[in-house]
This record gives C-alpha cells, sequence and structure tokens, in this order.
C-alpha cells in the first residue's frame, strides 16, 4: 500500500502575499484523519480572537496613518480580508502575528466578489470606508452557509445617519450626498435584533460622523467591545460599548495605534470541549474568563470542572458527562459559535439532551454527520435532540461550515476507530494551526492530501490504516 504523504502542521498557505491582491488562498484539499480515544495532556496556547481581528482589520480604514495589530491569528479568514484591504489600496505587512496596517491612501474601487463572497466579515469595511470618503461600494456578503444573513440592519442603520444606498447586481452601493461635506450624520438607531456585525458597521461609521450616533439593541459579544477599545485607542468617543446601548461622538480623525487582539473566546472553548470529550486534564491560556461564563456553566452542568489558574488560565478537569439542554442566544448567552461543539460532547453525554438553535435558522447541518459517526440525534425545527450514546465511531465525513468541522475533530478525538474529514477549508478559515495545537497535547491526527483519500477510506473501511506515531 502507498504510504499518504503527510502534510504536517500546514494548515493554511502561509506563503500567500498579504498584499498580493490577485492571488486567492489556494483551497485546501487535503483531509484530516484522527485516531480517535487518545488521552490529551498539557497545555495549548490559545490564539487572538478571529472575529475581533477581522472587524479591527476593517476598523483600521479609519486611520489614515500605521496601525499595528498584535496577537493576529494565522487563519485563511485573515489572509482574505487582507486581500479586501489590499484591494482597496491599504499597505499590509505580516511579521508573526503581528500585523501592519497603512490605510493612508484608500480608494473607493469595490472590494473584489470573490474574496468578499467568501467571508461575511468582510462587508463590515462598508461603515469605515463610508465614513472616511463619503462613498462605498461592496459586494453582498459570504460566510459560512448557517442561514440567510442578510445586511438590512447594516444599510438601515448607515441610511439613518444619511447615507443613500442601493443594492444593483448584487452590489451594494451606498454615499453620502450633499455639499461634499462627505460626512455621515450622528442619529439614533435600534437594531431589530442585537446583530455583531451591524453593530460593528456602526459603530465604526459612527466614528467619523458629525455629532452623537446611539445604538440600541446593540450586540454585547467581547468582540464588539474589543473593536471599540481599538477605535478609542485611536481617538474615537465611544461609551457603552459591552452594554444594549452604545454611544459614540464623532471626532473629526483619528491617530495611530498599536493595539493587541483578544483571546479567541470560541478556540478556548472548542479546546475546553475536546478535554471533557476525551476525559482528559489540559489548560489553556491566554484566556479572558469572563467572555467564556456561558460555556464554563455548561460545561459544569454536563459534569466536567473548569478551574481558574490566575487571571488568564483556564484547566479542564474531567467527569462523567451528563445531559443538558442549550439555548443559543447572544452574548452573554451561550453563543452560537459553540453549539456544534457542545453537540458533540453531548451525543457522547449519557441521557437525553435538547440544543435549540435561535441565532441562525440553518445551523444543524452537523447533524447528519455525527450521525455518521454513532450519535442519535434528530432535528425538529430549530431543536436538535441528543440521545446520549456510550460511544462513537470514528466513520469519512465532511464538515460543512467552520463550528461544524470543529465538531466533528472533537467527536473523532472521542470516537473509537479512525475518522477521515473532508472540507477542511471551513476549518482553516477558523482555528488557526489546530492540528499541532492538538498533536502537542498527544491527539493522533495528520493531515493528507486528498489524491490519498480513496485510500484511506477503503483502508478504513478494513479499519487496517494504523495510527502514526505522535
Ligand atoms: C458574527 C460572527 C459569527 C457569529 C455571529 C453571532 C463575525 C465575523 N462573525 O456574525 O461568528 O456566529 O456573530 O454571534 O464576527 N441579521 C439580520 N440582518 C442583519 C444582520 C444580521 O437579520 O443585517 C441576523 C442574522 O441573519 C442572524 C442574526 O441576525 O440570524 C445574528 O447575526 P449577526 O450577529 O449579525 O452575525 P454576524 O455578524 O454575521
Amino acid at each position: 500500500m502507498r504510504i499518504p504523504l503527510i502534510l504536517e502542521d500546514r494548515p493554511i498557505n502561509h506563503s500567500l502575499s498579504l498584499i498580493d491582491t490577485q492571488s486567492l488562498p489556494e483551497e485546501d484539499k487535503s483531509v484530516l484523519q484522527i485516531w480517535g480515544r487518545a488521552s490529551l495532556q498539557g497545555h495549548v496556547k490559545i490564539s487572538g480572537a478571529k472575529n475581533s481581528a477581522l472587524a479591527i482589520m476593517a476598523g483600521a480604514l479609519l486611520c489614515p496613518e500605521d496601525c499595528r495589530l498584535r496577537n493576529v491569528p494565522s487563519l485563511v479568514d485573515i489572509l482574505r480580508m487582507g486581500q479586501i484591504l489590499s484591494a482597496l489600496g491599504v499597505k499590509l505587512e505580516r511579521n508573526g502575528d503581528a500585523l501592519d496596517i497603512d490605510a493612508r491612501h484608500i480608494g473607493e474601487s469595490k472590494a473584489p466578489y470573490e474574496l468578499v463572497s467568501q467571508l461575511r466579515a468582510s462587508f463590515f469595511v462598508i461603515g469605515p470606508v463610508l465614513a472616511r470618503l463619503g462613498v462605498a461600494r461592496v459586494p453582498l456578503p459570504g460566510g459560512c452557509a448557517i442561514g440567510a444573513r442578510p445586511v438590512d440592519l447594516h444599510v438601515r442603520g448607515l441610511q439613518a445617519m444619511g447615507a443613500q444606498v442601493h443594492i444593483e447586481h448584487g452590489i451594494v452601493h451606498a454615499y453620502v450626498p450633499g455639499d461634499g461635506s462627505k460626512k455621515l450624520k450622528g442619529a439614533k438607531i435600534y437594531l431589530d435584533c442585537p446583530s455583531v456585525g451591524a453593530t460593528e458597521t456602526l459603530m465604526m461609521a459612527a466614528t467619523l460622523a458629525e455629532g452623537e450616533t446611539t445604538i440600541e439593541n446593540a450586540a454585547q459579544e467581547p468582540e464588539v467591545v474589543d473593536l471599540a477599545n481599538f477605535c478609542k485607542a485611536m481617538g474615537a468617543k465611544i461609551r457603552g460599548a459591552g452594554t444594549n446601548t452604545i454611544i459614540i461622538s464623532g471626532v473629526p480623525s483619528l491617530h495611530s495605534v498599536d493595539y493587541s487582539i483578544i483571546p479567541d473566546r470560541i478556540e478556548a472553548g472548542t479546546f475546553l470541549v475536546a478535554g471533557a470529550i476525551t476525559h482528559s486534564e489540559i489548560s489553556l491560556s491566554p484566556v479572558v474568563p469572563e467572555h467564556l461564563t456561558a460555556v464554563i456553566a455548561k460545561l459544569q452542568e454536563i459534569g466536567a470542572k473548569v478551574i481558574a489558574e490566575g487571571s488568564n488560565c483556564l484547566r479542564i478537569v474531567p467527569g462523567g458527562l451528563r445531559a443538558t439542554d442549550i439555548e443559543t442566544l447572544p452574548y452573554p448567552g451561550f453563543p452560537t459559535d459553540m453549539q456544534a461543539q457542545f453537540m458533540a460532547l453531548l451525543a457522547r453525554s449519557e441521557g437525553d439532551s435538547v440544543i435549540t438553535e435561535t441565532v441562525f435558522e440553518n445551523r444543524l447541518r452537523h447533524v447528519a454527520e455525527l450521525n455518521r459517526m454513532g450519535a442519535d440525534i434528530r432535528v425538529k425545527g430549530n431543536n436538535a435532540i441528543v440521545r446520549g450514546v456510550p460511544l462513537l465511531s470514528g466513520a469519512p465525513v465532511v464538515a460543512t461550515d467552520l463550528r461544524a468541522s470543529a465538531a466533528l475533530v472533537l467527536a473523532a478525538l472521542a470516537a473509537e476507530g479512525k475518522t477521515t474529514i473532508q472540507g477542511l477549508h471551513h476549518l482553516d478559515r477558523g482555528y488557526d494551526n489546530i492540528e499541532a495545537k492538538l498533536r502537542q497535547l498527544g491527539a493522533k491526527i495528520q493531515r493528507v492530501p486528498e489524491d490519498a483519500v480513496e485510500e484511506t477510506f477503503t483502508a478504513q473501511s478494513q479499519n487496517t490504516t494504523p495510527a502514526p506515531s505522535v
């Protein structure tokens, strides 16, 4: 049998230049093989928050001087956002986890559709570009296929601030009409739902507007607070970020900044579940424990202990796994971005659980894949009824979205035998070097090229492929 070539620790194409607007990240066509039931131990370093970094990169467009961002994770989404900024005329340079952004000379030229269509957060550039230039053209966004995900709240908020907005051929055209000042005007905006992206778009737009803007029913997510802190560090006047009412007093211009991004609470939560599902004790840092309150509460209900060690480190101590019910909600409720990972955990817990997804309407597609691994989950509307099973079994599965791919990795870590996961481009959008981090904890995991898949799947059905020594 031909030995498949192992691509170790290369989740994304790091050779891609952030200032190269022509080349897109090549979609990773490899698959992940995981041999389950290895116990994990040790410490894992948590990367910077993807959703903060993406919004803050957009926020850097507000600043006509140099910005240095630190703790920026290595992710395909970050590369794509960098390419979108490049297309707007921004200069970017990456050194390790630092990203230097020079948005002195930006143009209204529209962000390329091929990029925006793959990354919902790229739409958030509409706020800062409109605030700075008085005109912006951005294609309607893409991102994970987890529901309709419209941008009506972004658009209505910009209109309330005086922008004229129309959508033509899939492109949102926005401009500030009038005498040539090209300044948005402060407004009172009420969001029908506390959308993270709309809160961020409108908060950024308001920093350079004339007068005061109030965003009511604003999102309270830590990433919104991080973006507000970044804008404040550049001289913006923002109060109330982290509550449901944010007040922004516009200023004429912003200045240069050196800013460090908060740790990724979803990556941290995913590793906490990895400890619980494999009955392993692991620690992780840096984290902001308060950002994980709902996740920690649910882990404790399920039977694991989560211990704070100092101000920015958590240790998970496993216990027996019991069923519990979960409903996803805007922050500080249980995050929708942790729903799939907890479904994998509850699939292995004793008893029946109900998971209710209230944030997105089509975010239960991982159920079918988890069931392929022996889980017993039924979907009724936006509820998943999870009957715990004593054992999951490895199977070939396909990741359907970013957090679904994490759920499959977690299920595979707990399953008997080998799991092969396809669709890694989802995983690489949001997890910085996940297999290296898991391997360091003792997981038996490797990435192999797609052309080894057929062979891999055949070998798997005969269950003859040995786990690699790690
Ligand atoms: C952000 C996060 C995503 C997370 C989500 C909810 C980023 C890059 N992504 O996504 O990981 O899952 O928050 O915590 O930060 N909606 C509207 N109209 C709008 C905007 C949103 O109806 O104009 C709806 C959406 O369809 C969805 C709900 O509001 O049902 C929440 O979406 P939103 O909070 O905006 O999520 P994103 O900002 O896209």
